[in-house]
């Protein structure tokens, strides 16, 4: 296929990958028909996931709405994909202009767009960055330069950690970004999982495997785990609807239908 003007030179157009198999499930435009078949062929086994997907989207703007609203003007958004309705530094800074937010990804295709669409915005900036090489991204320049570690941050890693293999040590990157925050800090984790879903949902994570960045279900203790001695705040860690909803009829009748967890915390 022809590249599309957006796409970076160099990418595989002929692989799927998960920033754009997630911007087909929320509605993004930045998706190649592999990308979508991709998507469709998930759907079949998790009929439930575009669903999941959008939850997950949404649950990111609450946490960041909450975090602004609790004086966070920092903020560290790992995985942040590409970008969409609702992205950090437009929901941060539509409530506090002076908010700062440091997005890394992986994917060249989201990082392409989101310096595309941050161009002129002295108070974001986008780095390519692997999760698991926190080092990396904490020594980045532009880190460095935007975001002042002595002082609360938000480190946000929703629907970023399920694509860091147990190889790669999810754990101990995590470990890292929270040793580095300041007391007061807070994290947002979401996660997918197997836990109380459908048996297909192992043959839809298998699908996962023709991305460079296959997905790895882990349950909920292990989840938790992430969060360390941090508080985790009410309601704890949930399945996305869960997760102070804005209102009651937003989490539907089945919450527990949603293959993720997610939860906040605060460094005490
Ligand atoms: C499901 S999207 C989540 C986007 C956004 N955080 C949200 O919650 O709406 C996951 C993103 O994580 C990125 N990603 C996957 N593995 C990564 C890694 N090891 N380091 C950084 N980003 C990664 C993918 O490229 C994709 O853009």
């Amino acid at each position: 296929m022809t590249r599309p003007s957006w796409a970076p030179e160099g990418i595989d157009l002929d692989r799927p990958s998960a920033s754009r198999v997630y911007d087909y499930f929320v509605g993004g435009m930045h998706n190649f028909e592999i990308d979508r078949e991709l998507a469709r062929m998930i759907e079949q086994f998790t009929p439930n996931v575009a669903e999941t997907m959008r939850a997950n989207r949404d649950m990111l703007r609450r946490v960041v709405r909450y975090l602004t609203d609790a004086g966070i003007d920092q903020f560290l958004d790992l995985g942040s994909g590409i970008p969409t309705v609702g992205n950090v530094h437009e929901v941060a800074q539509a409530r506090n202009p002076e908010a700062r937010v440091v997005y890394v990804d992986i994917d060249p295709v989201a990082v392409a767009h989101s310096q595309a669409i941050l161009a002129g915005n002295d108070r974001a900036i986008v780095i390519a960055g692997d999760v698991a090489d926190p080092e990396a991204i904490l020594s980045d320049p532009g880190t460095k330069d935007l975001l002042d570690f002595n002082r609360p941050v938000a480190v946000l890693l929703l629907g970023v950690l399920h694509f860091v293999p147990d190889s790669a040590d999810p754990a101990a990157a995590v470990s890292r970004l929270l040793e580095v925050a300041a007391p007061g800090s807070y994290v947002s984790i979401t996660h997918a999982t197997a836990d109380g879903q459908p048996a297909e949902v192992l043959e839809a994570q298998k699908l996962s495997g023709r991305t460079s960045t296959e997905i790895v279900l882990r349950g909920k203790d292990e989840i938790a785990g992430y969060f360390q001695d941090w508080t985790l705040l009410e309601p704890g860690l949930v399945h996305l609807p869960l997760w102070r909803p804005d209102n009651p009829e937003d989490v539907g009748a089945n919450p527990e239908a949603s293959g993720a967890y997610g939860g906040l915390a605060q460094k005490g």
